[in-house]
């Protein structure tokens, strides 16, 4: 039998990696938009522009699954409110969705807005890579909500120069 780490031992572990925060939103069978929060979108090749999220079977995951299209919106610092509603309740209605974009559906507040038509999928466990060719983006300044420890947290640290002690490649980055 094959050894896997401790589950709360992992999931403390993984807590560790901050992230931004998104809402995965798609269409349900009656074209209705559905959405869920998600931290593990991922950019993945520039050329072309790829990205993909690692979502659960539930409501989106059915939704991207049929229509083979989701729109990533990169939360502000202001928004968490949105970031519990769609961690919780697994229908959008009533949060501040707009219809724009080819049909997307996307939150006009999102400090990045990315339209994605699913090209490839991998199957893990109980989860679905859904990797996505960007077909639209969108971004404006503002402050992104983060997720640490299990805790969303707000802004940004302090940035970090490349003289300063941490200094960082300067090629190389995929994005
Ligand atoms: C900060 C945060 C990040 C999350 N990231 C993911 C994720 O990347 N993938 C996932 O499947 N669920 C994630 N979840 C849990 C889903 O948001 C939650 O299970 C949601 O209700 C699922 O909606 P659905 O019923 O439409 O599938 C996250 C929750 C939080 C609070």
């Amino acid at each position: 039998m094959s050894h896997h780490a401790d589950p709360a031992r992992f999931r403390a572990a993984a807590s560790r990696f901050s992230t931004g925060v998104t809402v995965v939103t798609s269409s349900d069978a009656e074209g209705a938009p559905v959405g869920m929060t998600a931290n593990s979108f991922t950019t993945v090749s520039m050329q072309p522009p790829t990205v993909l999220v690692s979502l659960k079977r539930g409501r989106t995951w059915q939704a991207v699954s049929t229509t083979r299209r989701y729109a990533v919106n990169v939360l502000a610092a202001d928004d968490v409110a949105i970031g519990r509603h769609f961690a919780g309740a697994a229908m959008a209605q009533g949060a501040p969705v707009l219809d724009a974009c080819d049909g997307f559906f996307l939150l006009p507040q999102a400090i990045a807005q990315f339209g994605c038509e699913v090209v490839s999928t991998v199957e893990i466990a109980d989860h679905t890579l859904f990797i996505g060719e960007v077909r639209c983006c969108h971004h404006q300044d503002g402050l992104p909500l983060a997720f640490y420890a299990s805790r969303f947290r707000s802004g940004l640290g302090a940035e970090i120069r490349p003289g300063d002690a941490m200094a960082y490649p300067a090629e190389g980055w995929s994005v």
